[in-house]
């Protein structure tokens, strides 16, 4: 752990003391209003969900092995890509995994932004070796592939019928991941995405039922990712984190984890991408993007999500290049309500930015993302995969997107029409 970081945290004492007071001045004030027992279907507060186990720091894939006997399995399906199978990741976790005792088969058919049918033939080869546990080895694409074939094992049907917030009936059957970028935080949320080429869209699922029990944050798996990978994951953390800082569903114990997430990842993100060796950078993003992911699933993300994932969906651009480009212009057009801009002076701090401005956050988003070798505009980003024909279609898939609905404000279709085009043309508001 860096020590000048844990010195020098991004929520100090007194802002935390100032979040206590609000959330009570705002509870005694909720009680004087009702004058009794309140009527609202709704509770106060906030539910906190979190993985059973994690491992962080160099060589703690060796814990896999006994915490996934632990689950009592005997039977291992390792889920990953055709890259990461042929790198040694994979065999590294099925030796550790066969050191205590279980049997692997391996399914090696994940693709960046999985689609159902990768989900599919996931559940199809976990169905003919009686895997009793699914074990990812990747990014969020391997992960996601799990988490969705393991929900369809336990409660039958198909994928497409866990779409939105809490559709399964009972937790899936028990994955562990070990994680490979920084990143997703998939290995601790409680969301998992898959894309529908029929529709040209992805599916968000949010469901509790499908969080992992066991998750590795080894960056012994992370070295190898190249600096356009370590930027485009990075972005996605440092989105991640933002949108939990801004979302409606923010809370004491979610913001501590959104503010800490964003310094650490404007901390330590540029140097990782420079050099992928320097290990202290590569360990700061590991707890970084955890972090951002635990911010995220408790408190929700927002319209650069719904947007991203429309966008994701039909252009099959990487996620985190998304949420890069569209983060600067979302936010942009967020600068102009009180209560969004209260949030960004917040993440101005935590960006330790000069000036404590959402002005300076939208502007540093976006020459971040710049000098980190990301394109600034959707236009250079879509590689020809995209005209802008296509945003009132997308305006549609993003507001149907289960992320906007914790976006503190809602967007008219026009704004999420007017928020692609000026993304396309590189021109903030
Ligand atoms: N479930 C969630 O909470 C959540 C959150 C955000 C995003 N997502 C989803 O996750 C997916 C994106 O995941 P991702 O950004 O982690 O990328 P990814 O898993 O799609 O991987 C991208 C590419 O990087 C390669 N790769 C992975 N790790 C590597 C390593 N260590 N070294 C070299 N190459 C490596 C993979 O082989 C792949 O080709 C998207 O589908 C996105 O929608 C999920
Ligand atoms: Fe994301």
């Amino acid at each position: 752990m860096n020590q000048e970081y844990r010195r020098s945290p991004a929520v100090t004492e007194a802002e935390v003391e100032a979040i206590v007071r609000r959330v009570l001045a705002a509870r005694s004030g909720s009680r004087a209003e009702t004058a009794g027992p309140r009527e609202s279907a709704e509770p106060e507060g906030c539910r906190i969900q979190a993985v059973k186990t994690g491992f962080f720091g160099r060589g703690s894939v060796r814990m896999l092995g006994p915490e996934v006997a632990k689950l009592g399995a005997r039977r291992a399906l390792i889920v990953t890509d055709g890259f990461l199978a042929g790198s040694g990741a994979a065999d590294r976790v099925r030796a550790v995994l066969e050191a205590s005792g279980l049997r692997c088969d391996l399914f090696a058919g994940v693709q960046p932004n999985p689609t159902v049918q990768v989900v599919e033939d996931c559940i199809g080869q976990a169905r003919a070796c009686g895997a009793e546990v699914l074990v990812a080895v990747g990014g969020g694409s391997a992960i996601d592939t799990a988490k969705a074939a393991s929900i369809v094992l336990a409660n039958g049907g198909r994928v497409e019928d866990y779409e939105g917030v809490g559709r399964s009936r009972k937790p899936g059957i028990p994955v562990a991941a070990v994680n490979t970028t920084a990143g997703t935080g998939s290995e601790c949320t409680a969301f998992y995405i898959v894309t529908d080429p029929s529709r040209g869209s992805k599916m968000a699922m949010i469901d509790p039922n499908c969080m992992v029990a066991v998750a590795v944050n080894d960056i012994d798996f992370m070295i190898s990712m190249p600096p356009k990978l370590t930027a485009a994951t990075g972005m996605d953390a440092l989105t991640h984190a933002i949108e939990a800082a801004c979302a409606s569903g923010a809370n004491p114990y979610t913001d501590h984890d959104a503010y800490w997430a964003i310094t650490a990842v404007t901390r330590f993100l540029p140097r990782a991408v420079r050099d992928g060796n320097d290990l202290e950078a590569r360990e700061m993003m590991a707890y970084a993007e955890n972090i951002a992911g635990m911010a995220f699933s408790n408190a929700g993300l927002g319209m650069v999500h719904a947007m991203a994932h429309a966008l994701g969906g039909h252009s099959n651009l990487p996620h985190g290049v998304c949420n890069a480009v569209l983060l600067p212009f979302v936010l942009d057009f967020h600068c102009r309500d009180a209560r969004l801009r209260a949030r960004l002076t917040r993440v101005a701090e935590a960006m330790e930015l000069p000036e404590r401005s959402p002005e300076a956050v939208v502007r540093r988003t976006r020459a971040m993302a710049e000098e980190l070798g990301i394109p600034v505009t959707l236009r250079e980003a879509a590689e020809g995969r995209l005209t802008p024909e296509a945003f009132p279609a997308l305006a549609d898939l993003a507001l149907r997107d289960s992320c906007m609905a914790t976006n503190l404000i809602t967007p008219s279709r026009q704004e999420v029409i007017d928020t692609y085009q000026r993304a396309w043309d590189g021109r903030l508001l």
